[in-house]
Order: C-alpha cells, then sequence, then structure tokens
C-alpha cells in the first residue's frame, strides 16, 4: 500500500529556558492527533519531543506536501503555542514565523520531512531527531550510511547495496539542487556536503529499486526569518534493511560525536551527542546538541513502536567521550573554532562594536 510518513515539528516554547518541552504540551498535541485518527484523516500518530521541540509523527494515505496534514500539524502547534503562554513557557511559539496558515508549512518556521513510500512487507524506519543544531547535522551520518564502507558493510558484500545510492544535496542559501550518485562521484558529494551550513543532504535514494531511502528537514529558519529565531533543530526520516543499511549500519555512523554547528546562542561548534529520547534535555551550556532515534516498524501504516534505539548502553562510551569533546571545547571560550565564523553566528554585536569603534581604526601603513 502506498503510505506517506510525515514528520512535522516546531519549538513553540522551552520548558526551562529551551532545555525540554513541558508534559502538557505534549499531551495536548498528542489530543489533537487522536482526534485526526478517529476522523479518518491519520492512519496512527506518535508524538514526542526532542529537547524544545515538539515532533509530530504522523502515517496517512494523502501524500507529501498535503495540505490538510500541514494544517493539522499548524493547528496543533498554534493550540500549543496558547498553551505555552498560559504556562509562560520559554519563547512560546518561537518557531511560528507566519500569522496564518497558507496551503503549506514549509517555509513558515516548522520542520518537515516526509516521504511517501510502498510500504514493505516489514518496513522498519528510523527517526532522527536533534536539538541545538542545524540541518547539516545529517550530512556526515547520512554520508556514512549509504556511501562509507567502513560504516556500512553491506555496500561491499550486500548483493542489493552494492550499485550503492544517489544523494540529493541542496544548496541552501541559492535554493538549488543536485543529485549525485555513488561511489563514481563521491569526492564530488564530499565537496559539497562537507561544508554543511550551506549544502544539505535533503533526501537518499537506492539506485538499485530507485525507492526512497531517506529525507531530512532542510529548513534554515535563520534564511526564512532573516534573523536569528532558533536553531533548525532538524529532523530525518531513514529506511532499514533488505535494499537498505542495516538497523546496525543506520546508528552506527552516531559512534563518532561529531563537531556541529548550534549549541549556545545557536553560535558555537559541539559534538553531537546521541541519547535515549528522555535524555533530549540540552542543559549544559545548553547542550551540547542532542539527536535521539525512534525506531518503528510500520504495520499498513500503523506505527509499531518507538524503541528508543540509543538508550542501548553501547552507545554510553559515545556521551562520555561526547561529554569530554564538550569540556574541551568549553574551554576555548568565545574563540573559534569553538565559537562559530563570523558570518555563520546567530548572535553577534560586531555591527555595533564595530560602527561604535569605527573612528578608532587607523590604516596600516
Ligand atoms: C540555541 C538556543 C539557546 C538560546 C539561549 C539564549 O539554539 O536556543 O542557546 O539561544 O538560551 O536565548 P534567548 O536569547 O532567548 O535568551
Ligand atoms: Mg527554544
Ligand atoms: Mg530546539
Amino acid at each position: 500500500m502506498k503510505l506517506t510518513l510525515s514528520v512535522i515539528k516546531a519549538d513553540i516554547g522551552g520548558y526551562v529556558g529551551h532545555s525540554d518541552s513541558h508534559p502538557d504540551i505534549l499531551a495536548q498535541a498528542a489530543e489533537s492527533l487522536a482526534q485526526a485518527q478517529r476522523s479518518g484523516l491519520l492512519i496512527d500518530y506518535h508524538v514526542t519531543k526532542c529537547g524544545d521541540d515538539l515532533q509530530l509523527i504522523m502515517t496517512h494515505q494523502k501524500g507529501e506536501e498535503n495540505e490538510t496534514i500541514h494544517k493539522l500539524a499548524w493547528d496543533t502547534f498554534v493550540a500549543g503555542t496558547e498553551l505555552a503562554k498560559s504556562l509562560r513557557l520559554y519563547g512560546a511559539g518561537q518557531d511560528l514565523l507566519a500569522d496564518a496558515f497558507s496551503g503549506n508549512v514549509k517555509g513558515m518556521g516548522p520542520g518537515v520531512a516526509e516521504m511517501e513510500i510502498e510500504e514493505r512487507k516489514s518496513e522498519p524506519v528510523i527517526i532522527f531527531m536533534a536539538d541545538k543544531t542545524s540541518s547539516g547535522a545529517w550530512n556526515m551520518p547520512l554520508y556514512k550510511m549509504f556511501a562509507d564502507p567502513f560504516n556500512t558493510i553491506g555496500l561491499v558484500i550486500a548483493e542489493n547495496m552494492h550499485q550503492g545510492f544517489a544523494f540529493e544535496v541542496h544548496d541552501v542559501k541559492e535554493s538549488k539542487k543536485i543529485t549525485l550518485n555513488t561511489p563514481e562521484e563521491m569526492y564530488d558529494l564530499l565537496v559539497f556536503i562537507g561544508a554543511p551550513s550551506r549544502y544539505a543532504v535533503k533526501a537518499v535514494y537506492s539506485r538499485q529499486t530507485g525507492e526512497i531511502a531517506a529525507v531530512s528537514s532542510t529548513q534554515r529558519l535563520a534564511l526564512i526569518a532573516g534573523r536569528y529565531v532558533g536553531k533548525d533543530d532538524p529532523v530525518c526520516i531513514v529506511r532499514s534493511q533488505g535494499t537498505f543499511p542495516a538497523v546496525g549500519e543506520v546508528l552506527e555512523p552516531f559512534t563518532l560525536p561529531h563537531l556541529v554547528e548550534g549549541w549556545m546562542r545557536g553560535s558555537h561548534h559541539g559534538p553531537f551527542m546521541p541519547v535515549a529520547i528522555p535524555d533530549s534535555i540540552p542543559t549544559r551550556f545548553d547542550g551540547p546538541p542532542r539527536v535521539t532515534a525512534a525506531g518503528f516498524q510500520l504495520a499498513d501504516g500503523k506505527l509499531i513502536g518507538p524503541r528508543d534505539m540509543f538508550a542501548d548502553i553501547s552507545f554510553d562510551i559515545v556521551r562520555e567521550q561526547a561529554n569530554e569533546i564538550a569540556n574541551y571545547m568549553r574551554r576555548h571560550g568565545p574563540f573559534e573554532p569553538h565559537r562559530l565564523p563570523l558570518e555563520e553566528m546567530e548572535y553577534t554585536t560586531m555591527p555595533q562594536v564595530a560602527k561604535k569603534l569605527e573612528g578608532r581604526f587607523s590604516d596600516l601603513k
């Protein structure tokens, strides 16, 4: 059966500060989606959080970018914002950048990852959710899952994966896209996706079957709003097993707590720490950036799960490493490369300071 899996998320208020989500907000959102399920709009849903972001995971048969589904998400966020305001949660409605819904939540603030698929006999999917970072954070893990034989042995020894995968890359600044095939165009691909603040992997396709393997949210809030309004805190859906990487190959890239943009004031590099869903509470210096993984088996669109994939003790060592890296990076204080380069910082006082001191600069002779 044709099925659409939609993950739509927004930060509509933090508890406390930007560190977590309030349980009442999650409960209210779950009730809103339960109503939509009763009305027949949704096949199934799961509401969860990653840090201060509310995550709506929905299955339906309306296809991608469907107005009714997007309106359901938007209305749920608007109602959540009202509740967040009444609880005086921090930054209530922070990601809702438009006053009224206009057909599609894209470009309105919320993050969206959707895929329409033909559900396989058994369909394991993993939904990754991140807090305190931006959409390019998926570039390295997606590259490793689908193109790196040191991560995914299936690329080498599984007959149905040996042809490789195609990567759709978005230039988030110029609003352009390109598709590159691995393994042959691997070096060209890396030229782009190694610069994650500008180029983000939007989707990955199996070259054997043409089927979609992964999709991410690539909205950059700052580019939509033209000012800092919070980090993108992106999501990513990955299909697994069979012609796709095994669950263990999909999770393996997160054993490296690689440095991502975000953390305090969206203006630092910090280690991407894989955690169990209840541990997505970025508190230390508003971080370090977190990633969670909710695993589901789909059954005629029903979401069987989630299994909290990073709850596994085998990720404990990664968390320890991430904490060590966090300490090391923090010791750089306001210096790069802990602080982001000037053009990437989400907060800056540079224009004011430069203006104030304008007259005190003199030419080097
Ligand atoms: C990062 C983030 C936080 C805030 C910080 C200051 O994405 O959300 O680190 O930037 O707590 O927040 P404001 O400016 O709202 O006081
Ligand atoms: Mg927030
Ligand atoms: Mg957030």
